[in-house]
């Protein structure tokens, strides 16, 4: 039977977006997801029972259209183009105008009001946007997900390389399907969580360098980890043409991260989900066949 919760989610065709519509389908709740186009992926979701919203972030009036008669919501807009502190904004008025019982919202690890990345300074300030909302507010500050392998893939399929700008730094990839899982439980129990941030991590905490150990027994063959200037990094995935806003964020996120602000882990992951979080090898056996 379907629960009376109604959730919002935005970022619903991405990857924690994605997630979370899953898991909350799975509890049983009524989910309507913001869609940033009409596409096969979010014909997907239709033909899944989902009730699917066109609009854009970055309009005040679509968004709040989009949360009429939904009880809590989940924001979460891309780091690789500019605007999410407009979008932030634009969602704390469309919650207050719709009296949302709570918003989840997706920061990041790095989010600080001195932090050098525009994006990650952003969301620090998006954050002390939606606490004024008097809307009970739960902030995600993630560090780097997998997915980030799944961006530098070509490398590794090509020249069992791991090229990142990331030096000696450490961190515990965290699982965006393990978000995802984290967003469905929190939207459905704000109370349980409200004013909190939650620093997420994945299970275990390596150097690029142990990661390339950990890649190599999974794929079975050596892949080596290149540590690279930021400038080279961009050099050779120029392909991708990188917002400035994109470089400019990576370009402090990785001094952060061999300053030690990406390191760590917790078992906040498997206590809200109640299931052991995807480890680095696990993500890798999932996707073993795009690496190949
Ligand atoms: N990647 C990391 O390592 C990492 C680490 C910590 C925190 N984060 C945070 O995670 C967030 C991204 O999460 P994610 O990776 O799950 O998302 P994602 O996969 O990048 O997906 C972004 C989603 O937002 C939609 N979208 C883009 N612009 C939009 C707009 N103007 N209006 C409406 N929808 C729009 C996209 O749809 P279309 O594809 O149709 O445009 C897509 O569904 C960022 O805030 C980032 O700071 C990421």
């Amino acid at each position: 039977m379907e629960k009376q919760l109604k959730i919002l989610i935005t970022g619903a065709t991405g990857k924690s977006g994605g997630a979370a519509i899953d898991e909350l389908l799975q509890m049983g709740y009524q989910v309507r997801a913001l869609v940033h186009s009409n596409d096969e992926r979010s014909e997907k979701l239709t033909a899944r029972g989902v009730e699917v919203f066109v609009g854009d972030l970055l309009n005040l009036d679509e968004i709040s259209t989009a949360m009429q008669s939904i009880d809590t919501a989940y924001f979460c807009y891309p780091v690789l183009v500019p605007g999410v502190l407009q979008a932030t904004a634009y969602f704390a008025q469309a919650a207050v105008e719709n009296r949302l019982k709570g918003i989840v919202n997706m920061s990041q690890i790095s989010a600080k009001r001195e932090a050098k990345s525009n994006a990650a300074q952003d969301h620090w300030v998006g954050e002390q946007i939606l606490n004024r909302t008097g809307i009970p507010v739960v902030h995600l500050r993630p560090t780097f997900f997998d997915d980030w392998f799944l961006y530098i893939r070509e490398g590794i399929q090509h020249d069992n390389a791991i090229v990142l700008p990331f030096g000696e730094g450490r961190w515990a990839p965290v699982d965006s399907a393990d978000l995802g899982r984290v967003v469905a439980k929190i939207a459905t129990s704000i109370e349980e969580y409200a004013g909190q941030v939650l620093k997420l991590y994945g299970p275990e905490e390596f150097s690029v360098f142990e990661m390339s150990d950990v890649i190599s027994r999974v794929l079975g063959r050596t892949v080596k980890y290149e540590p690279v200037t930021i400038e080279h990094f961009f050099e050779i995935n120029s392909k991708r043409a990188a917002s400035e806003h994109f470089v400019q964020h990576v370009t402090h996120v990785a001094d952060d991260c061999i300053n030690g602000i990406f390191a760590g882990t917790n078992g906040l992951i498997e206590m809200i989900t109640q299931r052991k979080p995807t480890t680095l090898s696990g993500f890798f056996n999932q996707n073993k066949a795009l690496f190949s």
